[in-house]
């Protein structure tokens, strides 16, 4: 399969993928996608909207057709947490490029993922409870699909960037 050129964020809810990509953007001057930005957009809802008015599946068609739209160039792509558990999505993340993993543990994503209670998913009556069972259920997919994985849990985003750049830098030259 041919891959394409850009550097695509997955990972799950927390991880810090929009955070990073900004970053990447900004340091390598290359176009940004971020696909919940995207849909934000074209319905001109946020994102926990889309989900209270028109309902998960809704956003799930939109995510996927905003992946494939997506162009084949140079660019950072970030990538909603469950973008990954479609077999089309995750077909179409691989062909845009190298695919960085934004892990983290469960601990450290509840405390970040509480400080914006943004997560449509997540409001429940237990959200740990329910973070927990999505990320035994996921991780398994990210991990499948990724060409590098890097441990954020004790890492600053700029410190994240740094590391993912390198790493894509070193895809790009060796591993084709
Ligand atoms: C989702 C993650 C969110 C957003 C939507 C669904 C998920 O993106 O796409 O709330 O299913 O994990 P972030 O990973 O950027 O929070």
């Amino acid at each position: 399969m041919a891959r394409g050129e850009a550097i695509v964020l997955i990972g799950f809810m927390g991880s810090g993928k929009s955070s990073v990509g900004r970053l990447l953007a900004a340091r390598t001057g290359l176009p940004l996608y971020d696909t919940d930005c995207l849909l934000a957009e074209s319905f001109g809802l946020r994102v926990a909207e889309i989900f209270a008015q028109r309902g998960e599946e809704a956003f799930r068609a939109a995510e996927t057709d905003a992946l494939a739209q997506l162009p084949l160039e140079r660019a950072i792509i970030v990538t909603g947490g469950g973008a990954i558990l479609r077999p089309e999505n995750r077909s179409t993340i691989q062909r845009l490029g190298v695919v960085a993993h934004l892990a983290a543990d469960e601990e450290t994503l509840f405390q970040r993922i509480s400080q914006r209670p943004t997560r449509p998913l997540l409001q429940t009556d237990n959200p740990r409870a329910t973070l927990a069972k999505l990320l035994r259920a996921r991780e398994p997919l990210y991990h499948e699909l990724a060409d590098v994985t890097v441990d954020t849990s004790p890492m600053t985003h700029e410190e994240v960037a740094t590391a993912v750049l390198e790493a894509a830098e070193k895809f790009f030259s060796n591993d084709r």
